[in-house]
């Protein structure tokens, strides 16, 4: 099998992005492949969802380092160490440090849970948008810069709000739009079709 465009995956939660990840790289058609999972905490489901699918694990604790600089180092030399050349943030609860953008440009990737740059830098975004009483969210693919929530947009789509709807409905049609934009854009990460020129972000071959 040819080499596959080799990932860490950042996490601290339930993982479904992970998930979503790990399902599209069983197809070996898929040009990339998580060579490790990353967390800032131990005895969470997305540790698990990497074990399964037989995925090495590394926890870098905040609680042991404490500070941003020492714990983005930390984060960038687990992924080194596993051979990783992007780190994919997937529900990852920490800000990285510049000196992970120095060491990854373009090679680091988010996911959010609202068309940015609305709610931006929130865990929040989507119980903001049903307080704001937008009409439609959605969700955004972006790189990562030294400015949260404000790197070059991969890719986005967006929701409506229903009527009715609350944060758990909402969130999980969100999550469903997710599970197939954030491996499409890895993919074409993986594949050199994200061209980045300031701001925008140009997919060749769409
Ligand atoms: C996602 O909704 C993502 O947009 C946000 O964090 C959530 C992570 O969910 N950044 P999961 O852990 O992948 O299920």
């Amino acid at each position: 099998m040819p080499t596959r465009y080799p990932l860490a995956v950042l996490v601290s939660g339930s993982g479904t992005n992970l998930q979503a990840i790990l399902d599209a790289t069983e197809s070996p058609a898929y040009p990339a492949e998580v060579v490790v999972v990353i967390s800032d905490r131990d005895g969470i489901l997305a540790q698990e969802r990497a074990r399964s699918a037989g995925v090495a694990t590394e926890v870098v604790a905040w609680s042991e380092h404490r500070e941003r600089t020492l714990f983005t180092k930390a984060v960038c030399e687990a992924a080194v160490t596993h051979g990783a050349e992007t780190l994919v943030l997937a529900g990852f609860m920490r800000i990285l440090g510049s000196e992970a953008v120095e060491r990854f440009p373009h090679r680091i990737v988010n996911i959010h849970p609202s068309l940015l740059p609305a709610f931006p830098g929130t865990i929040r975004a989507v119980d903001e948008a049903l307080e704001h009483g937008v009409k439609v969210t959605g969700v955004t693919v972006h790189f990562v810069n030294e400015a949260v929530d404000q790197g070059p947009i991969i890719s986005q789509e967006a929701i409506a709000i229903e009527p009715g709807d609350d944060a758990a409905s909402l969130h999980a049609r969100i999550q469903q739009v997710e599970h197939r934009l954030y491996p499409e854009a890895i993919a074409a990460l993986a594949e050199g079709r994200l061209v980045v020129r300031g701001n925008h972000v140009d997919w060749r071959g769409r």
